[in-house]
């Protein structure tokens, strides 16, 4: 088909891009004065971090906590059918959202100062999920490119170009992490890296659950560990994401960027992150 230009799929507000394909201005209207509560489940990340595999460890973390409580309910996706993403949706979302029971599960790829400001006046604990920008790079690219409501690109130079002129849905990646890392020292927020999870899965799931003050048997841990493997998530997408899952679970690794890369492109990368992150607490932990 014919490529949709990015001017025609994107819509701005308070200076940031978002897809109109699943976002619109009304709604983030009305999301301002979404209420939070101090047990709501938030997971932050810029897009292509790893939000859906993060995602799946908090839901299957809280749901299995819930079962233990004899409680059946918690996910946004079962309950009314509600798409866990804060900004995605329309404006009566934040309505629905109020008859949902406890925990409610939450992901965004919102910058903080887009961010309902209840959100942090209820110091509602939040995951901030971080990965090294070159690897986000390259899963933003190929998921544009791939079945999905973003703009696609007709090259990698065109898209590395968007990608750090920050014209991208969702905004700059290094303007998000340098204004999350403002943040960083906030008592509810907690970070977490692509990297340390692929590295150390179990460690990971375990210290989710500990932010988030869900206590799970050991067993009942190795279960979420099992089934958040790239392998288990990927066979399992047709049944949670359709036909996306193909585009979604597309390699889950480390470094893929080297295959897209130049070395231009790689200096100009690193020049970016002195600029923006270089000293930074974020900057830091992105263990770039
Ligand atoms: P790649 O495109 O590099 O493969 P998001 O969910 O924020 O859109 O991020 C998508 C990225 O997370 C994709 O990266 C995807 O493969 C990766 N991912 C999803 N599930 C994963 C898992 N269980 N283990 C490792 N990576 C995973």
């Amino acid at each position: 088909g014919e490529t949709m230009k990015s001017e025609d799929l994107l819509f701005s507000y308070k200076g940031i891009s978002y897809p109109a394909t699943v976002c619109s201005p009304e709604q983030f209207k009305a999301l301002e004065a979404f209420e939070a509560r101090s047990d709501d489940v938030i997971l932050a990340g810029y897009p292509k971090s790893g939000t859906n595999w993060v995602g799946q460890i908090i839901t299957d973390l809280v749901t299995t906590c819930a079962k233990n409580d004899g409680d059946e309910t918690n996910n946004l996706n079962d309950e009314l059918d509600e798409f866990p993403y804060l900004e995605v949706g329309d404006a009566e979302k934040y309505q629905r959202m109020k008859k949902l029971p406890s925990r409610r599960i939450i992901f965004t790829h919102l910058m903080p100062h887009n961010i309902p400001e209840s959100i942090f006046k209820n110091k509602t604990k939040i995951l901030l999920l971080l990965r090294n920008p070159k690897d986000v790079a390259t899963s933003y690219y190929h998921f544009s490119n791939g079945l999905s409501p973003l703009p696609s690109y007709e090259t990698w130079d065109e898209f590395f170009t968007a990608f750090m002129t920050g014209k991208m849905p969702w905004g700059f990646y290094f303007d998000y992490i340098f204004e999350w890392n403002k943040h960083i020292d906030d008592e509810n927020i907690m970070t977490i890296t692509y990297e340390e999870l692929k590295e150390n899965r179990a460690m990971g799931v375990k210290k989710i659950a500990e932010f988030f003050e869900l206590s799970l048997t050991e067993e009942e841990l190795q279960g979420v560990v099992d089934r958040s493997s790239f392998q288990a998530m990927k066979e399992n997408s047709e049944k949670t994401h359709g036909a996306f899952g193909n585009v979604l679970f597309r390699k889950g690794g480390v470094s893929d960027w080297k295959n897209l890369f130049n070395e231009d492109q790689n200096q100009e990368m690193d020049k970016k992150f002195e600029e923006y992150l270089a000293g930074t607490k974020l900057g830091a932990k992105l263990n770039y």
